[in-house]
This record gives C-alpha cells, structure tokens and sequence, in this order.
C-alpha cells in the first residue's frame, strides 16, 4: 500500500499543513486519503522529509514521533519503539533487514508544506 514516491512521478501536491505546524528536527503525522505519512522538519539541514508512518518491525503507527538524526551523512529516522533506523532518503533499514519504508517528496511554498503522491 506505501510505495516510494519519485520527485517525477508526482501528480499530485498535497497541502499537508503549515511550517508552523511541524515541530523543529521533528515530525507530525498527515493523513491522505487511506495513508499515515510522517513529514520530518529537519531543521538543522534545512531540508524536510515524508516517508510511511508504519514501522514495518510491527507496523505501528509511529515513525512520525522518531528521532531524526544523521549517519554518515544519511538521515535517518529511528523508530521510537525499538530503535531500528531508517534512511529518510531512500528508506532503507540502516540497521537491519527490515523491508525499505516509502518516501514522499516535499516541498515549501510560501508556509504551506506540500508531500508529493503518484495518484
Ligand atoms: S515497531 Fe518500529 S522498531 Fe519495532
């Protein structure tokens, strides 16, 4: 159901929220159509980030409320609950051999965050 999302293949800008609504080197939960999508504000590289909010240790709803962070200059999202983490670049598990998570571009328009979705 989340596939990764490449910046060419968007047809659709969603109106996610304001700026203001997500939380500085963190992240909040957006919802489109069926989807839970984690939009991460990373402040600290001035770039922002969207992937699934399902871990797919457990499938919980979670990821949103992950640590960001960066490894090897990879950022990276771990999981609140049991600390596996992933690229929020190309979603893959950087610690073990969990399925990749999807990603969604985003992008900033004035104050208003869009994330990118292929339908
Ligand atoms: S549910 Fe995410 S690491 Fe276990």
């Amino acid at each position: 159901m989340y596939e990764t999302v490449k910046p060419k293949e968007v047809k659709t800008w969603f109106k996610a929220a304001e700026v203001s609504k997500f939380p500085k080197n963190g992240g909040a939960c957006i919802k489109y159509k069926d989807k839970q999508i984690a939009v991460f504000n990373f402040t600290r590289e001035g770039t922002w980030y969207a992937c699934q909010n399902a871990c797919p240790h457990k499938m919980e709803m979670v990821l949103s409320r992950g640590m960001i962070g960066e490894e090897n200059l990879v950022p990276k999202v771990a999981c609140p609950m049991h600390k596996k983490t992933f690229s929020l670049k190309t979603g893959e598990n950087l610690n073990g051999e969990l399925e990749a998570i999807a990603t969604y571009p985003v992008k900033v328009e004035g104050d208003v965050v869009y994330v990118g979705f292929s339908e």
